[in-house]
């Protein structure tokens, strides 16, 4: 504190030494050997102004005057680099010492440059100036650093002050967006997009990624966001994509946007995995391959590789997609299938069983009426049902379905409706074989058929009895007994 005083005292000593040289002002530098301390001083400036005023500019006979500053503090909104006067109007201004501090730094002391100013951390330089025949402040390539507080204050017994906010606008501006390894990932490994910032107010980051070409913001259960920087851990392919970093503060808007793929082994698709065929038939077994990478597609037969030059099978490979073409002309020729992807990051196969045996599809259940396609090349002898009541039932019921007619020659649809087999109502779970004139097929998976959807009034007496066990409820339980007992007959 001491030292600041003997600073300011110092200060107002140099400028009243120069105000004495150049505008002749005799009082000051009369006191200016006598006064040792800053309070003093202030004192004695405040009685020179009176003195001054009083002589309405009659060097000789000094009155004190109350200065007030004119201006009202305000907020400065200005751009970065350009020139800000931030003025501080004086009245009376003769005489009157004004200091300009920026956070408890002192600027200015008169037209005087402070030590100070050049001893903060701000880079003030010589972009400050009091402008020529006037109080205020000059700042000139104004940049966001310059931004702050800015106090004009008279120096006399009763100082008044008042304080500008100087804000430095600038448009956001996107410096950097980088992301890991150029956007280049393989699958497993950390995603970290960094996206470097200016501007002022500081800008706001809005981080996004297009989906099926839709922009999608990007939420905390998507990534994971600290300062200007996102990370997404153990990537999927289903990242990949181009990501946006949006900036905006108010007082513009900027983005920038980078691609990411996400590489990792290839993945193959079979849409048919069991396939029949019959000798002398050719059935073209079909392999999909998804990967970003192109990679190399290759056929097995039992585990063995097929050579491209093997004259049984024939291969056409269009990019992503193979076929392999077989004409069995034994029942070894059939067998397990294997189409093989492989590229930089790993291998994945998939596998086709060729078969002699009728290969059914999926059951289709509506109502009490079940409906199959079966593929056999060899003519459909038998096709058998199974079904079992899910309430209670241990046995499976088989029942023979009649064989239709096939409606090309390797294709067979079954429609048929269990409402005469069902005789209670209920869940039950049906299930399909079929022989041709080779072998059985497999099972189809289980199908449930829900014989219920049709009305079954015993069900609703039985609720209505055990909620409601009232004396009036008794004359419904008979009715919908009655019914029962009707559709039963
Ligand atoms: C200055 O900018 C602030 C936001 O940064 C705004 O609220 C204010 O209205 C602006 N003032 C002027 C005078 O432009
Ligand atoms: C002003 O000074 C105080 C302490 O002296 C400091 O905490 C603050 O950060 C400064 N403000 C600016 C804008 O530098
Ligand atoms: C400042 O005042 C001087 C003399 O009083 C004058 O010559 C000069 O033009 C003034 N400058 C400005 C910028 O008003
Ligand atoms: C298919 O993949 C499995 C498991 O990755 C591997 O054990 C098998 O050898 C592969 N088969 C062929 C024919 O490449
Ligand atoms: C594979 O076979 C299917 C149908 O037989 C055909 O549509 C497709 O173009 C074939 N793909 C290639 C790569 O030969």
């Amino acid at each position: 504190m001491e030292l600041k005083r003997l600073s300011i005292c110092l200060a107002l000593f140099v400028l009243a030494y120069i105000s004495h040289c150049s505008e002749a002002r005799h009082s000051l530098v009369r006191r200016e050997t006598n006064d040792a301390n800053y309070d003093d001083l202030q004192n004695d400036e405040g009685a020179d102004d009176e003195a001054q005023n009083d002589g309405e500019g009659n060097d000789e006979e000094e009155v004190a005057v109350v200065a007030k500053i004119v201006t009202q503090s305000a907020l400065y909104n200005v751009t970065i680099g350009r020139t800000v006067r931030l003025e501080c109007k004086v009245s009376p201004a003769n005489g009157v010492v004004v200091q300009w501090t920026r956070n408890n730094t002192n600027y200015f002391i008169g037209t005087q440059k402070s030590y100070e100013q050049d001893l903060s951390s701000y880079s003030a330089g010589d972009r400050f100036s009091i402008a020529a025949n006037s109080t205020d402040l000059l700042i000139r390539d104004v940049r966001p650093s310059d931004s702050g507080l800015y106090t004009c204050e008279v120096l006399q017994v009763d100082p008044v002050k008042i304080q500008h906010n100087l804000a430095i606008l600038e448009s956001p501006r996107i410096v950097k967006f980088t992301a890991t390894d150029n956007g280049q990932l393989l699958e497993g490994s950390d995603l970290l997009l960094t996206c470097d910032v200016t501007g002022s107010p500081p800008p706001k980051i809005v981080w996004s990624r297009d989906e099926d070409n839709v922009n999608k913001r990007l939420q905390e259960d998507d990534a994971t966001f600290v300062g200007n920087t996102l990370s997404i851990r153990n990537v999927k392919r289903s990242h990949s994509g181009r990501y946006y970093c949006y900036v905006f503060n108010g007082v513009g808007t900027n983005q920038a946007e980078v691609n990411v793929v996400v590489r990792g082994r290839p993945r193959v698709h079979i849409s048919r995995t069991v396939v029949n065929s019959a000798i002398g038939v050719e059935a073209i077994l079909e392999c999909a391959v998804h990967d970003d990478a192109a990679s190399h597609i290759r056929w097995y037969k039992d585990g063995h590789r097929i050579e491209d030059s093997s004259r049984a099978y024939s291969v056409s490979t269009d990019g992503q997609r193979s076929n392999l073409s077989v004409i069995p002309r034994q029942d070894d020729d059939f067998g397990t299938f294997t189409c093989e992807a492989e590229n930089d990051q790993g291998s994945h196969n998939r596998s086709i069983d060729l078969v002699q045996s009728p290969v059914l599809e999926d059951l289709q259940v509506d109502g009490p009426k079940i409906s199959l396609t079966i593929h056999s090349h060899q003519p459909v002898e038998v096709i058998e049902l199974q079904l079992k009541g899910l309430d209670g039932d241990t046995e499976w019921k088989t029942l023979n379905v009649p064989v239709p007619q096939s409606s090309n020659p390797h294709e067979y649809q079954v429609d048929y409706s269990l409402e005469n087999d069902l005789t209670d109502g209920g869940k039950y779970e049906v299930t399909v074989k079929v022989k041709n004139d080779k072998s059985w097929s497999a099972h189809t998976n289980p199908a449930i058929v829900d014989f219920e959807s049709r009305p079954q009034p015993i069900q609703h007496a039985s609720v209505y009895r055990s909620s409601a066990p009232s004396a009036n409820s008794t004359p419904f339980f008979l009715v919908t007994a009655l019914m029962y007992l009707l559709v039963r007959m």
